[in-house]
């Protein structure tokens, strides 16, 4: 098979790359000593100056303001068009883990600009239900049928494609470096779940454009602010959320999104745009998620949009040693998600995503849960390690160990939706 024979070579390349990226790992920032002095831009104060005090304000002018700064010059512009979306139920079984859950699998077909793009939609719902029930709604990076272990479930469409020559790193093609997703303890939960690979909807890989889904839209506006990846991916979710509020098993006001990592940059960005989403959480997403960009601690602006050019706009690059020129940084991305829930998550080990950036964005958001009335984090000061730290709407946890997603952040995500779902 291809994929066999050109094994040893995107191996070696692989190695190639892992070497460049864990040289620059080695020679970024960890010392808190040399972060650089920064000033956050106010999240309530409008480009004219005047102070936000009220929700309306907020809704009205602030928060519109907010977005677009963000869409135009960080992931870029979400068309408002809608593309021709059809569902082929392939697959249901009603028996699936061992009877606990019915699963099934569903082809959604893209089209627009005389393309297609296929995606396959994995979704497990409980059959101990009464009544609908809360859906957690997550991409994965490796296919259903890799995340989902001991699932019989078919490959995503993105395994079909050969692997790009300059690049071994659809991340299916690594083997299994991100943790099985605990699918039994989120039925026994009460939660339904769906997943979708992420290469689906966007090849991960500066060449992929034409095979994802944003070829399927007529290429309007500035080129600085044409949306890629990151901006698709989000997108993705909105259709995937699409399909769920639709089942007749699914709680339409209780949709969580999670991501780790690239996904979490991803799923701020589609909980910031998507106010379907009650619950929006962030694995371990650092720079360019829930890290704060001006601290450049850990992975930059600069290393990041040239590492991975087909993940923001252009625009971003602009930025690229330049972070304090930024008219926004990522805690006026996690104020987009007020009033609903926000959970950001760090590891103990992944300092590349910058775990202290990552908690005072979630923090500095606390100024538009409070025009809610509502308590957002109370410290600038970060929990310790495996304490997670939960207000009325929003949560931060460091767990031990490395970068990944792992039973216990799952549990702590549960936990949170709970509460977040009135399930306690
Ligand atoms: C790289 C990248 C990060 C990203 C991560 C991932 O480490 O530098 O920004 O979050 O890959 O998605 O696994």
């Amino acid at each position: 098979m291809t994929r066999n024979r050109t094994f040893p070579a995107l191996f070696l390349a692989f190695l190639t790359l892992g070497t460049v990226r864990v040289q620059s790992q080695n020679a970024a920032n960890y010392d808190e000593a040399k972060v650089p002095r920064f000033t956050l831009p106010e999240v309530l104060t409008c480009q004219d100056g005047t102070m936000v005090t009220t929700r309306r304000q907020w809704e009205k002018k602030r928060r519109p303001e907010v977005l677009r700064l963000i869409s135009e010059q960080e992931y870029g512009v979400t068309p408002d068009e809608k593309v021709k979306t059809t569902y082929e139920v392939l697959a249901t079984d009603p028996q699936a883990l061992g009877g606990k859950a019915t699963s099934q699998q569903v082809m959604f077909t893209f089209s627009g600009q005389g393309r297609e793009v296929k995606a396959l939609l994995a979704a497990y719902v409980p059959n101990n239900r009464k009544g609908r029930v809360p859906v957690f709604i997550e991409y994965n990076f490796q296919g259903n049928h890799n995340v989902l272990e001991g699932q019989d479930l078919m490959r995503s469409p993105a395994f079909t494609r050969p692997l790009h020559p300059h690049d071994p790193l659809p991340r299916w093609a690594e083997g299994g470096h991100v943790a099985p997703w605990p699918l039994e303890q989120i039925i026994d939960r009460g939660y339904a779940l769906v997943t979708m690979c992420f290469e689906d909807i966007y090849p991960d890989y500066p060449e992929g454009e034409p095979l994802g889904v944003t070829a399927l839209f007529p290429e309007t506006g500035d080129a600085g602010s044409r949306w890629q990846a990151i901006g698709a991916w989000a997108w993705g979710s909105s259709r995937i959320a699409d399909w769920v509020v639709r089942q007749p098993w699914a709680n339409r006001k209780q949709l969580a999104i999670a991501g780790l990592s690239r996904l979490g940059k991803a799923a701020l960005w589609a909980g910031a745009q998507d106010e379907r989403f009650q619950v929006v959480i962030s694995n371990e997403s650092g720079c360019g998620g829930a890290a704060l960009s001006k601290r450049a601690y850990g992975e930059t602006v600069a290393f990041i949009t040239k590492t991975f050019p087909h993940w923001f706009c252009r625009n971003f690059s602009q930025y690229a040693n330049n972070e304090q020129a930024m008219p926004f940084d990522q805690h006026m991305l996690t104020a987009l998600v007020a009033p609903r829930h926000l959970y950001v998550a760090s590891a103990e080990e992944d300092n590349w995503a910058d775990q202290k950036g990552e908690y005072l964005s979630a923090y500095y958001a606390s100024p538009v849960y409070a025009l809610y009335g509502l308590k957002g984090l109370s410290s600038p000061e970060m929990p310790a390690v495996n304490q997670p730290v939960m207000t009325e709407r929003v949560a931060y946890h460091i767990r031990s160990g490395s970068h990944n997603q792992l039973p216990y952040d799952w549990s702590c995500y549960l936990d949170f939706c709970d509460k977040a779902f009135g399930r306690q």
